[in-house]
Order: C-alpha cells, then sequence, then structure tokens
C-alpha cells in the first residue's frame, strides 16, 4: 500500500503566455541550475538583494538541525527596508497605499515611513526598549503596525506580533512565553461596521504579564480607553517631540528579527524564531521573483493580515525590501458589500494580488456578479497560500479574477520556512491547477515514504533536504522541542507535516496535514483530493472530509459541503455528489455521508479545522475551539450533522 494514495489526476496545463513571458524577469531555467550549488546561489542572492554593513566570514554554518547563515555579516533590516530607498532617491516613491475599513485612507511613502519609524524607534528606546528585547504588538491593520515592527527592527529588539484576533489569555500566554516588557497595541480596530476593542483585552491581559512595563496605545476607533498611569501611553505622545533621524542598530546576521508564535491547534504554541540576514535574503529573493515584480510599475496587494507569517514576509519585509509599492486594507472582504476587494483592485489598479484559497472559495460562494462589477484589468499575476487550492477554485481563479491572462503561483511554505519553498516562477514555468509545481532555486524539497524513501511518483510525506536562509533557527526557549517536532521523523530532512505527491511530470502536489489522512478499508486518502473532487462538482463551492469510525472500514468518509449561493441542497443532491467523487477519483474515496452547511469552521487565518468537524463525526464532544473564528458555526453543524445524506439512506 503506498503512504498515502494518489487518485486524483490532472489534464490541464497552463504554459506561460507569450505576453506575460515577454516582461517576466525569469524566462529561462538559469536560476535553478544556478540554485543546484544552493550556498553560492544563496550567497549572490544576500550579496545582490541586501544591503550589507560588514560582510559574512562563512556562508552557511550547518551544525544540524542548527543553522547560521552569513555568519559574521552585519546589517540592520529598517535600513534595507527604507533608508537605502531614500538614499536611492525613491523617497517620494508610495510604500502603501493603506484603506481603511470604514473607507478613509492614506498614503505613505518611503520617506514618510522612514521619518515615522526614526521618530517610534527613538520613542522606543525613551521608554527603555534596547537591543535584544522582545517586544510585544497586537494590532489592527493600521499603519502603525509596520512602523511599530520596523521600529524594534532598527534597535533590534524583536517584535512578537500577535494577531488582533487573539483572546487576551492568548495574548498573555505569549507576552509571559516572551518575556516582553512593552506591549504596542490601539484602542480598537474595524471590523465589519464595528470597533473591536483591543485595548480591553491587553487590560485584561495585563493582569497576568508580569514582565510588562508600558503599553503603547494608537488611537484608531476613538473608542474610549482606560490609561493606566505611568505604564500606559500614547502612540502618537511616545512619537511626538522624537528626532526624525535614528542611526539603525548594526545586527548580526544571526541576531533575532522576531518571533511569531504558530497557532497550535491544541498544543502550547511555539515561539517561531526568524533571524536577520538569512530571513531577509530569502523574502526579498521570493517576493522578486515569484511575484515578478516591477517595483517601478507594480501595485501588490497581499491580502493577509499581518499577524501571520504571510504578512509579516510578504506585506512588511520582502515587499519594503524591494522598493514595492503595496496596498494594505484593514478591513473585511465583505464591507460595506461582497466587492470591497475588486473595489479596492479597481481604483488602486492592483497588479499582483496574493490571497488565500478560503477567501477565493467564498468568493465562488458569493458568486460572479461581485468581481464582474468592477474593471480588474490591471491583474497580472495572482498568488495563492495558506491552503491547497483546489483545481476548481484555482480555475476560477484564474478565469474570473484573472479573465485568464494572469498566472497563479501557488505558493507553499510556512511559519516555520519564513519565506516560499514550493511555487512556480511564472514567466517560465508551465502550470497545472491545483499544483505548487516545484521547488523555488536553491530549496530542496523531496516526497518520501514511510521508511523515509525517496518518492518519485505517488504520494507520501513533504520533506525538506537541506537548510535554507529563511529558516526557522529554533522554538524560543525550547530546543528539544525544535529537534523533535521537525528533526526527528526523517534522518537529516526537516519534516514539514504535510503530505504530498509527485505527479508523472515530477509536479509536486501538497496533500494536507499528516495528522488528517483518512484511513478507509487499509487506504489512506488525503483530506485535498476528496475535497478537490467535491468541489469539482459544479454547485460545490467548499468541502471539508474527515474520517468518522466504522465498524467495517475502520473509517468512513464524511463530507460537509458547501453550496454557491442560490444553489438548493434538496432531492438529489448528497448522492449525486457522492456518485460524481466516486466517478472522479474511485469508489473507495465515495463520501459515506454528505453533510449541508452554510459555513465550514476555520481558524483565524482562514485554514479548515478539521479536527472539529471529526469530533462533529464521530459524535464525540468538541475539543479545544478557541481558535475558532466563528464559534456559532460547529453547534449549526452539529445540528445539521442528525440529518446528512448517506448509504443508510
Ligand atoms: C501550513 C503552514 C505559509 C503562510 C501561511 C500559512 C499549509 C500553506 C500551502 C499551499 C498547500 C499550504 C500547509 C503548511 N499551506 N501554503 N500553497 N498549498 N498547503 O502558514 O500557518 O504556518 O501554515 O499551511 O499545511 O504546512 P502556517
Amino acid at each position: 500500500m503506498p503512504t498515502i494514495e494518489d487518485f486524483y489526476s490532472e489534464e490541464r496545463e497552463i504554459a506561460p503566455a507569450e505576453e506575460f513571458a515577454r516582461q517576466a524577469l525569469v524566462t529561462d531555467r538559469s536560476l535553478y541550475e544556478a540554485g543546484e550549488d544552493y550556498e553560492s546561489f544563496w550567497e549572490a542572492q544576500a550579496k545582490s538583494l541586501v544591503s550589507w554593513r560588514e560582510g559574512w566570514s562563512r556562508v552557511l554554518d550547518w551544525q544540524l538541525p542548527f543553522a547560521k547563515w552569513f555568519v559574521g555579516g552585519k546589517l540592520n533590516v529598517s535600513y534595507n527596508c527604507l533608508d537605502r530607498h531614500v538614499e536611492a532617491g525613491l523617497g517620494d516613491r508610495v510604500a502603501f497605499h493603506w484603506e481603511g475599513e470604514p473607507g478613509d485612507t492614506r498614503t505613505i511613502t518611503y520617506a514618510d515611513l522612514l521619518g515615522d519609524v526614526c521618530r517610534f524607534a527613538n520613542g522606543l528606546k525613551s521608554l527603555g526598549v534596547s537591543k535584544g528585547d522582545r517586544v510585544a504588538i497586537y494590532m489592527p491593520m493600521i499603519p502603525e503596525l509596520p512602523v511599530a515592527m520596523l521600529a524594534c527592527a532598527r534597535i533590534g529588539a524583536a517584535h512578537s506580533v500577535v494577531f488582533g484576533g487573539f483572546s487576551s489569555e492568548a495574548l498573555a500566554d505569549r507576552i509571559n512565553d516572551a518575556k516582553s516588557e512593552v506591549v504596542i497595541t490601539a484602542d480598537g480596530g474595524w471590523r465589519r461596521g464595528k470597533p473591536i476593542d483591543l485595548k480591553a483585552n491587553v487590560d485584561i491581559a495585563l493582569e497576568s504579564t508580569p514582565t510588562v512595563k508600558h503599553c503603547v496605545v494608537a488611537k484608531r476607533t476613538n473608542t474610549p480607553v482606560s490609561m493606566v498611569e505611568g505604564r500606559d501611553v500614547l502612540f502618537e505622545e511616545v512619537m511626538s517631540g522624537q528626532d526624525g533621524v535614528c542611526e539603525p542598530e548594526w545586527m548580526d546576521s544571526e541576531d533575532l528579527l522576531f518571533l511569531l508564535y504558530t497557532s497550535g491547534t491544541t498544543a502550547k504554541p511555539k515561539g517561531i524564531m526568524h533571524t536577520t540576514g538569512g530571513y531577509l535574503t530569502q523574502v526579498a529573493f521570493t517576493h522578486k521573483y515569484v511575484f515578478d515584480l516591477h517595483p517601478k510599475n507594480d501595485v501588490y496587494w497581499c491580502a493577509a493580515d499581518i499577524g501571520w507569517v504571510t504578512g509579516h514576509s510578504y506585506i512588511v519585509y520582502g515587499p519594503l525590501a524591494n522598493a514595492a509599492t503595496s496596498v494594505m486594507y484593514e478591513g473585511t472582504p465583505d464591507f460595506p458589500d461582497k466587492d470591497r476587494w475588486w473595489s479596492i483592485v479597481e481604483r488602486y489598479k492592483v497588479t499582483k494580488l496574493y490571497a488565500a484559497p478560503t477567501a477565493i472559495r467564498t468568493f465562488m460562494k458569493w458568486g460572479e456578479q461581485f468581481p464582474k462589477s468592477h474593471d480588474l484589468s490591471s491583474l497580472k499575476l495572482l498568488g495563492s497560500v495558506g491552503e491547497p487550492i483546489n483545481p476548481e477554485a484555482w480555475m476560477w481563479y484564474y478565469e474570473v479574477i484573472g479573465g485568464g491572462r494572469c498566472p497563479v503561483v501557488d505558493t507553499w511554505w510556512q511559519t516555520e520556512t519564513g519565506g516560499i519553498m514550493i511555487s512556480p516562477l511564472p514567466g517560465v514555468t508551465t502550470l497545472k491547477p491545483g499544483s505548487a509545481t516545484f521547488p523555488l532555486p536553491g530549496i530542496g524539497a523531496e516526497v518520501v515514504d514511510d521508511n523515509g524513501a525517496t518518492v518519485t511518483k505517488g504520494g507520501g510525506y513533504l520533506t525538506l533536504t537541506h537548510p535554507w536562509p529563511a529558516m526557522l533557527r529554533g522554538i524560543y526557549g525550547d530546543s528539544e522541542r525544535y529537534k523533535q517536532t521537525y528533526w526527528s521523523r526523517f534522518e537529516g530532512r526537516y519534516f514539514a507535516g504535510d503530505g504530498a505527491k509527485v505527479d508523472d511530470d515530477g509536479f509536486l502536489w501538497l496533500l494536507g496535514r499528516i495528522d488528517d489522512v483518512m484511513n478507509v478499508s487499509g487506504h489512506r486518502i488525503s483530506t485535498t483530493e476528496v475535497e478537490s473532487a467535491l468541489v469539482d462538482f459544479p454547485s460545490v463551492a467548499e468541502a471539508a472530509v474527515v474520517g468518522a469510525s466504522d465498524d467495517t472500514t475502520g473509517q468512513a468518509i464524511v463530507a460537509f459541503v458547501t453550496l454557491k449561493a442560490g444553489e438548493p441542497s434538496s432531492g438529489d443532491k448528497g448522492e449525486e455528489i457522492r456518485t460524481h467523487v466516486a466517478q472522479k477519483i474511485g469508489a473507495i474515496a465515495r463520501p459515506k455521508t454528505i453533510i449541508f452547511t452554510d459555513e465550514l469552521p476555520k481558524t483565524r487565518s482562514g485554514k479548515i479545522m478539521r479536527r472539529l468537524l471529526a469530533d462533529v463525526a464521530n459524535g464525540r464532544d468538541l475539543g479545544d475551539t478557541t481558535t475558532l473564528a466563528d464559534p456559532a458555526v460547529v453547534e449549526e453543524i452539529r445540528n445539521r450533522a442528525g440529518s446528512g445524506s448517506s448509504d443508510e439512506g
């Protein structure tokens, strides 16, 4: 039996369009060839994309599983993101077209950003923050957020950004793990027209965080907040009267740039450590080549939240290192209406859009009329990240949003990898809808079986075969857990925890988390392939499958299915869908039960929480629901689970 079954075959192939290839940065295999000697490859990228105060003595020091890149090199990340562009005469270039959810806007140039960062950096120093400290940041998507991050980077303090949707308890845990002395927050942020009170959450968190001396509060919603004398201070007061010049702290290449806690669903969150030189090199490289960046002409928009690694690497550090012009949007896609994103694309003439499959499937569910009511002809390239993108969602993105002209780059990576690892290079890679295609130049990725042997065709575990510059340097305060989690399953390899397969042409297909693989009569079936077959049914917008224990087959597949707007779930729909899956990928993968639902339970970052669905399908009490974006969804699904369409009739 294969480690993971390989059912789905995709016949569609899309070669780079001539018009795109004509202007693309990469149109041949030379970068890939250069990448075969990965140390000299990354050395060349570090030299060409990053400005160093002092060079390194060694490219890589690899004491498995501990890596040091550009050993002895000195640099400052905020200098690389700001000063050098202003020095090169680009001070007037827009860094961010920022748009608040209520519709207010700010245009922030590189010169503006440099001035603000210097003033805030000086302000942080006056609060006692110094090199090596950890600063917690808990903010909405407002310009003060990248200012705070860059100010930390400027003075050598590591930031630990906690997503603004997390609870006060999650915030307190992260502050305590990092022993942060300063927390930067806001009075609130806008979400679906309502202010979310962030400072109130911080106040609760700070009751159990003995290390915190100061709390800096940016004004956004003008919600009244309580300010504790001597501890709390307004962001604008921290900045006011400060010098607009602040000499950057010259950091060692391996100094900590930030901590980012992974939203582990059950276990204690892991403080993923990212350092300076290697991280900046890889995010600059990947942002430039994966998005085929032309910084003078592009308007780039990564629609993630900065609270996730996607926002760290591809809203803040990658784009700013490359002197790009970005859009930054505060709110939700359905406020005031379901066309908000497309209105933004039209008004700012966005050329490159980077989004998550969950958003794309939601737009599919809402219907084409929303994107179709706007001029999206400025778009040149589309990106996807965060989950496997089902071939039908990929095609919808390609055709409806991209007008059939824009390559779709499906980018695989993790908080731990720091930057994109597997992705097409859009001017040269032939695309297959649903495939992340190949490892980028300088990256080693392979699929292996249970014994660690390389799989050249079919399914298995995704591993990374050698160190890469933006790799995590460890888990904060827990090197044993670092070794155990990532480096113990397969000798000498990084284990990503994802299933993947290799097709006849060597393309890589991500198959979802290993923990979610189902076992039906001894066949190990990935959630991704069954879900892709479900989404392939014309009226299905989104689907999640889980294994439910079954007396005959060990596990049986239970499918939770969301239909497109206006599609009825009545009649034989469930039966038709089950038959469709059997025809598309095989009878063994036919769901035993289909449960229709308007929403699927998701994390705040948009990943489907199959674990909770498995609890529902197995009639168990629900496990931890604290990371759910909308807790009401599971209750609703539980009520419906009694009335599914199944073999039992
Ligand atoms: C996990 C990492 C990468 C930044 C956002 C998420 C899944 C991510 C893809 C993709 C299939 C993907 C994996 C991975 N994932 N991108 N293109 N195709 N799966 O970061 O929260 O650390 O999650 O997201 O399962 O391990 P993260």
